[in-house]
């Protein structure tokens, strides 16, 4: 049996004091999540204060990048080893605004979740088409192609200590959510096409959906057998309102 993961991905937002605060609200309401587990990914600047927040709670802390590098002369950069040391305990890797905004190749992705496992980090790998890639019927060969980037420089073993996100780059912080059927429809996909490779990682493997979930089509999404909780951008930034989604997991 899988256990559920409901993630929530900050991206670029709130001040300090904000911050703070959600870190303090998810604590505070933790306690009545019973079957999920949860995890927040703040903005760099953020970790240290919410580690201090988190620390003995439920609550778990990751980051949304890391470095593909270890240490040195690279301006800008934060390394696995530095978001261990803050206690982070996971590090999202491929979201897809890295990939469109940032120039983030298949290849690259593929090395810093290398890197998030040799600093001990599990790595939340996103993948997801783009609407253009959805309606030329690319969805599945996109996905194919993202996962087998990474399972071509790790191995397939790699995944064991994973989890992967699908987020349909067209539902992300659109309000546009896939349907149940069709995120289910692309999770059964990711899972029996690993499942060819070993079946007992894909089995025990933690697929998450993301892209506009809200506590109101969390259920919903949740109840489908492959989709095992979600990354969740916009609505993890009101307390109230994430917790709720992990109360649906
Ligand atoms: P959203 O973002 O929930 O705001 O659509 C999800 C994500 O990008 O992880």
């Amino acid at each position: 049996m899988r256990r559920p993961m409901v993630a929530g991905n900050w991206k670029m937002n709130l001040g300090r004091s904000e911050a703070s605060a959600l870190a303090q609200g998810l604590v505070d309401g933790v306690d009545d999540v019973n079957n999920a587990e949860v995890l927040i990914c703040p903005p760099y600047v953020h970790i240290a204060d919410a580690e201090a927040i988190v620390s003995g709670s439920a609550v778990q802390l990751g980051a949304q990048n890391l470095s593909d590098q270890d240490a040195g002369a690279f301006t800008g950069e934060i390394s696995g080893a530095m978001l261990k040391d803050y206690s982070c305990t996971h590090v999202i890797v491929g979201h897809s605004e890295r990939r469109a905004l940032y120039g983030e190749t298949d290849e690259l992705v593929a090395k810093k979740f290398a890197k998030a496992q040799e600093h001990g980090l599990i790595p939340v790998l996103c993948v997801g088409e783009l609407l253009e890639e959805r309606e030329a019927g690319n969805t599945e060969s996109v996905v194919a192609r993202q996962l087998d980037a990474v399972i071509q420089a790790n191995g397939i073993a790699a995944l064991e200590n994973a989890i992967v996100a699908y987020e349909p780059v067209w539902a992300i912080g659109t309000g546009k959510t896939a349907s149940p059927e069709q995120a289910q429809e692309v999770h059964a996909f990711i899972r029996n096409k690993l499942a060819d490779m070993d079946s007992g990682i894909a089995e025990g493997l933690r697929i998450l959906y993301g892209g506009s979930v809200k506590s109101s089509n969390a259920e919903e999404l949740f109840s489908r057998a492959d989709i095992d909780g979600g990354l969740i951008g916009g609505a993890s930034l009101d307390a109230a309102e994430f917790l709720a989604i992990c109360r649906a997991a």
